[in-house]
């Protein structure tokens, strides 16, 4: 992806992310203490551990950056009432008092869904960034079809991308914009934007899709444009939205912080290769909450480099689920540290909730909580796979990996389609540890029971759990079954992965 421009503020950006990620660790190191995060001797603080994760994340002093009690934000506030006025101008055709309106129509966009409205989009951005209280409008009830362009920030104060009509790519990969092969959508380097309006970004991915590694073996692995990505950005708010047949991802969240995505849906085909709705990159303080998600890869997946992430009120399905991951590929170092979901609906997806990490890496995942889950004919509701392989040729045991700790997966109930519902899988070599299974109840649909199967995961389980997991507290290693490795292959078959 492209570097943000500007150089101080830039540094700046740098800066309070330091800053952020100083405070996180501070914060952790004091939660901690002694013997919750470590690894050896067996003496866990099982009272301290249940006590840190009880009650929405932590004591004071402790991760509260888990907690929901925090949402101050200007929700409700000025910049709020100033977006609605938007909102209402557009259905009473008097403009907002004190807002700087930018229609892409007076730049010259066609709307009609065919004419290329690309330079239109360009101009009129030009002009809504040099102003402060913005608003650049994309009108409802039209069709814009713009190929890739790249929102670049800094602009002034307080903007507001209104979008309430119908953005649409253009459909054929071979026109694509060369210079930018993986992104469409970008905006980049903007503080405190919203980004809004009720509208559709449409990505026609279908042609894409055909000519996806994973769907035609003949075809060359390589990586499709983004729909929409936020990248380098700093306060910014997405809210309802929806993102359609994204040529790969929906929305990538990617070296920002402090974003909250809201009321955003995401709709493509469950058989489409890729098109992950919401994905998280090295970034902190991400909020996702109130999002219908459903596609043919991850509804949301969190990567490499994210620390504070909390996922509230999220619909998912079809799809592979809400992961981490997948990390360490290639003998990578990965870290995703707080990561918390509170409330989901996981229905007729491949996963629940999932971890997954490539032999061979490095790094950690830590303090991680999955909670409140409804699921609905999900193949496997709880995963921790250590053996993630999504290539080509089979990937083989190593004796490096991404070590996984403090993991609770608490209050997840429904129906799971496969017999290993619970499936935790870790790597001989970095075991996981501190896994804490809390009232849980999973059965088949026709009410036949399932299974957890453990290889190397250390914890323990508390409450009512059904299935029963009594492997956490004597972790079992290297025990996997031929028939369990049978199974891996089925569910995951041997194709190159074109994922970041
Ligand atoms: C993962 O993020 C860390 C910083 O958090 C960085 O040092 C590392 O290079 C990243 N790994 C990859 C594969 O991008
Ligand atoms: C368990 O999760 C479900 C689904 O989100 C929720 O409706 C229920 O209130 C939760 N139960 C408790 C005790 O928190
Ligand atoms: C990798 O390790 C797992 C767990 O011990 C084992 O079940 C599996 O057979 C191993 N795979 C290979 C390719 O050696």
């Amino acid at each position: 992806m492209e570097a943000i421009g500007g150089g101080r503020r830039g540094t700046r950006i740098v800066g309070l992310f330091l800053v952020l990620v100083m405070v996180i660790m501070a914060a952790v190191k004091t939660a901690s203490g002694h013997g919750v995060a470590g690894d050896e001797g067996g003496d866990h603080d099982h009272e301290r551990f249940l006590k840190l994760w009880a009650d929405g994340g932590g004591d004071a002093r402790g991760e509260g950056y888990l907690n929901w009690d925090d949402d101050d934000d200007e929700e409700g506030g000025h910049d709020e009432e100033a977006a609605d006025r938007v909102m209402s101008w557009a259905a009473s055709c008097r403009p907002p008092t004190g807002r700087n309106v930018v229609n892409v129509d007076s730049f010259g966009a066609a709307g009609d869904g065919s004419v290329d409205d690309t330079e239109a989009f360009l101009d009129a951005w030009k002009k809504a960034c040099s102003l402060n209280d913005a608003v650049f409008l994309v009108p409802g009830g039209r069709r814009y079809k713009v190929g890739a362009i790249k929102f670049m920030g800094p602009c002034k104060n307080r903007m507001v991308i209104q979008i309430q009509g119908t953005i649409v790519a253009p459909e054929e990969p071979s026109e694509w914009d060369p210079t930018s092969p993986r992104l469409w959508l970008l905006f980049s380097g903007l503080a405190g934007a919203r980004i809004q309006g009720g509208g559709v970004i449409d990505g026609s991915g279908s042609k894409w899709w055909a000519n996806s590694c994973k769907i035609d073996h003949s075809m060359q692995c390589k990586g499709a444009p983004t729909a929409m990505t936020i990248d380098s950005c700093r306060g910014v708010r997405v809210r309802n939205l929806r993102l359609q047949n994204a040529q790969q991802m929906h929305l990538t969240v990617s070296r920002s912080r402090d974003v909250r995505l809201a009321g955003v849906r995401v709709e493509a085909p469950e058989d489409s290769p890729n098109t992950d709705g919401i994905h998280v990159a090295d970034s902190s303080a991400v909020t996702i909450q109130g999002c219908r998600i459903g596609t043919g890869d991850d509804c949301i997946s969190i990567s490499n480099g994210s620390f504070a992430v909390r996922m509230k009120d999220i619909e998912c399905g079809p799809g592979h689920g809400i992961s981490i991951g997948s990390l360490g590929q290639g003998g990578s170092y990965a870290a995703v540290e707080g990561v918390a979901l509170d409330g989901a609906r996981i229905s007729r997806a491949q996963n629940g909730v999932r971890i997954k990490t490539w032999q061979g890496g490095a790094g950690y995942v830590r303090n991680v909580r999955f909670a409140n889950v409804l699921v609905d004919d999900v193949d496997h509701p709880i995963v921790i796979d250590q053996f993630y392989c999504d290539a080509r040729s089979p990937c083989h045991n190593q004796t490096s990996n991404v070590r996984v700790s403090n993991v609770m997966f608490r209050n997840i109930t429904g129906t799971a389609r496969q017999p290993e519902a619970i499936r935790l899988a870790c790597s001989d070599a970095v075991p996981c540890s501190d896994i804490v299974l809390s009232d849980i109840n999973l059965l088949r649909e026709d009410g036949a029971e399932v299974q957890t199967i453990c290889n190397c995961a250390k914890g323990f389980d508390n409450g009512r759990v059904r299935p029963a997991a009594d492997c956490l507290r004597t972790s079992p290693c290297g025990g996997m079954s031929p028939a369990d490795e049978a199974m891996d292959k089925e569910a995951a078959p041997p194709v190159r992965h074109t994922e970041l």
